[in-house]
């Protein structure tokens, strides 16, 4: 299982090295990192998560034709390596089922599953969340922030192609949403701290853009 751990670091390293809209490798090195740790304290098989956190994006439909080509790609290497079914089954499991869509999609089968995904949510929290907030906003030239423009929690597909939405409301429509959907103990608790990180920097945020960080003097 240590081979194909780092046979699957390397098949990832090059599917996603320079996608620059979230989904590069360092996302999923940070997430493979997480599930272990999430693995272990909540007693799930750490190299089940880990092999599955490492492919989770390799299947992405942004990166393929379809998902089900995604899919295919996934199956196909697991195969390969000559992996026992049973986990080849499982990751692939968790990996199509964690595809459907982050929010309103299928819970998850596993604790296993619970984790990966769990972990994946928790790279979108904290200092690094806010910073691939950022990051995608501007690949995708949206502003970073609009003070006319009202907080919005939810944008129409057609308001978000025409890059209606911020940075900043981002964070409404679903990054501050995100602690209330963890599946385990361990995830929520790394997420409330991160929860409150961006809650700081959202009220530095709007204090120095209305100049207020000056009304001490
Ligand atoms: P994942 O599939 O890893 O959950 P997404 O594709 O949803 O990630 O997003 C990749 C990164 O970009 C995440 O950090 C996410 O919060 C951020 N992001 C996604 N949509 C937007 C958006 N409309 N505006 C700003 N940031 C976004
Ligand atoms: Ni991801």
């Amino acid at each position: 299982m240590k081979d194909v751990l780092e046979q699957a670091k390397s098949f990832a390293k090059v599917e996603l090295g320079g996608d620059s809209s979230g989904h590069d490798w360092w996302h999923v090195a940070r997430v493979a990192a997480m599930a272990v740790k999430l693995a272990q304290l909540e007693g799930a098989d750490a190299a089940v998560c880990e092999l599955a956190a490492l492919l989770h994006d390799v299947a992405d439909e942004k990166l393929n034709e379809s998902k089900e080509a995604g899919l295919a790609k996934v199956e196909g290497w697991l195969l390969r390596q000559g992996v026992e079914a049973s986990v080849w089954s499982h990751v692939l499991d968790i990996i199509s089922t964690m595809s459907y869509g982050g929010g309103g999609g299928q819970p998850m089968r596993t604790l296993e599953g619970r984790i990966v995904q769990d972990a994946d949510r928790l790279d979108a929290l904290g200092a690094v969340g806010i910073a691939r907030t950022f990051a995608y906003s501007g690949w995708k030239g949206q502003a970073m922030h609009d003070p006319e423009l009202a907080v919005r929690e939810t944008m129409t597909a057609e308001e978000y192609r025409k890059g209606k939405s911020t940075a900043v409301n981002h964070f409404y429509e679903k990054l501050l949403k995100l602690k209330d959907l963890m599946n385990t103990e361990a995830a929520r608790a790394v997420a409330e701290e991160r929860h409150m990180v961006m809650e700081r920097f959202l009220k530095a945020f709007y204090a120095e853009w209305s100049a207020e960080d000056a009304d001490f003097m």
